[in-house]
């Protein structure tokens, strides 16, 4: 049976393709998505992609990741990067191989946004390629759970 990967997308993401244009591109958060279930398919694995606004559903949804069957986690944490405990601390507990990305270079921006409360506790990071930062992600998930 085909492994399964989660992809959470956080807060304000369901706007990519018309909020701040200039940082994070023009494609859709569909468009994303879709790119992610082609390279799933390529890959040979099975994806879950979802959009949480609030932060406890983002806890609630890693916490059930493994019971859900998930063997890794690919999030972009969105703003709760720089400062969501509840989030790192969900991370840490579930213990499947987590890869944390960005669409921009979060060091490349504004001085609140270079600490990720995440990073200490994910598998990796992968920040500043646009979409490519999730399809990266997603190929490191995969390598990381074939091992
Ligand atoms: C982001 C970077 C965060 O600082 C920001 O709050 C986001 C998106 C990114 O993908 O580049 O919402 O996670």
């Amino acid at each position: 049976m085909a492994k399964k990967i989660l992809v959470i997308h956080g807060p304000n993401l369901d706007l990519l393709g018309q909020r701040e244009i200039d940082v994070y591109g023009k494609l859709t958060l569909d468009q994303i998505n879709s790119a992610l279930q082609k390279l799933a398919a390529e890959l040979k694995v099975e994806i879950e992609t979802v959009q949480l606004a609030s932060e406890g559903d983002i806890v609630k949804k890693i916490g059930s990741a493994k019971k859900e069957g998930f063997s890794a986690l690919v999030i972009n944490p969105a703003a709760y990067t720089h400062y969501s405990v509840a989030i790192r601390d969900a991370v840490a507990a579930v213990s499947i191989p987590t890869i944390e990305v960005h669409l921009s270079n979060i060091y490349a921006r504004e001085e609140f946004r270079h600490t990720s409360v995440i990073a200490g506790v994910a598998s990796g990071q992968v920040s500043g390629f646009g979409m490519n930062s999730y399809l990266l992600g997603l190929r490191a998930a995969v390598e990381l759970i074939s091992k």
